[in-house]
């Protein structure tokens, strides 16, 4: 099974965040990879609080070039569109698809980001997803890392 197909579906778990420029925090995570017949999939998450209240929200498509060249196009509720390009490699025990930032849109008031990278590592039914980022002045490093499950 190629990745395009190995990722679609319900996830969720846990994750946590950091950054130089903020305190520590941790989330619950539901993401959604959904077919269309076209050669993209629809991608929706969501993030809540242990609290249960909303965190950060973001959609967009994964656009398969073929089944190991991808680009992804997402939106974020913040004020800020990453177009991102990469490649999905092949594991013992599934796929790496790695993605950094061609191109990032801000509306004048978000925050300011520079460039942005994205992993997704996907080991049958679990889901690791990890998220760089420059911003705020700060150079390329993590600001979030999530372990998702397949939900059924
Ligand atoms: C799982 C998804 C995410 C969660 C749960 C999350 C959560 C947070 C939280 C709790 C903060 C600190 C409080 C705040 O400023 O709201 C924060 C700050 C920030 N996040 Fe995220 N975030 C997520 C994704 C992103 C993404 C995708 C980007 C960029 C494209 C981003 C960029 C930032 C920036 C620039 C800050 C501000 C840092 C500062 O004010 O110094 N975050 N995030």
């Amino acid at each position: 099974m190629v990745f395009r197909n190995a990722i679609q579906g319900l996830w969720s778990g846990k994750g946590r965040g950091w950054y130089p420029t903020i305190a520590d925090f941790e989330y619950q995570e539901t993401l959604e990879f959904t077919d269309t017949g076209r050669p993209f999939l629809t991608y929706r998450q969501t993030t809540h609080a242990s609290d249960g209240s909303p965190l950060h929200t973001e959609a967009g498509y994964i656009r398969f070039l073929s089944d190991y060249r991808l680009e992804f196009v997402v939106a974020q509720p913040t004020g800020i569109s990453e177009v991102l390009t990469g490649s999905v490699e092949a594991t013992e025990d599934g796929y790496r698809a790695s993605l950094q930032a061609h191109q990032l849109a801000r509306t004048e008031t978000s925050k300011l980001v520079d460039s942005t990278s994205r992993r997704f590592v996907l080991r049958g039914e679990s889901l690791s997803v990890e998220f760089w980022m420059a911003a705020m002045g700060q150079p390329m490093q993590p600001h979030l890392s999530s372990e998702l499950r397949r939900d059924v």
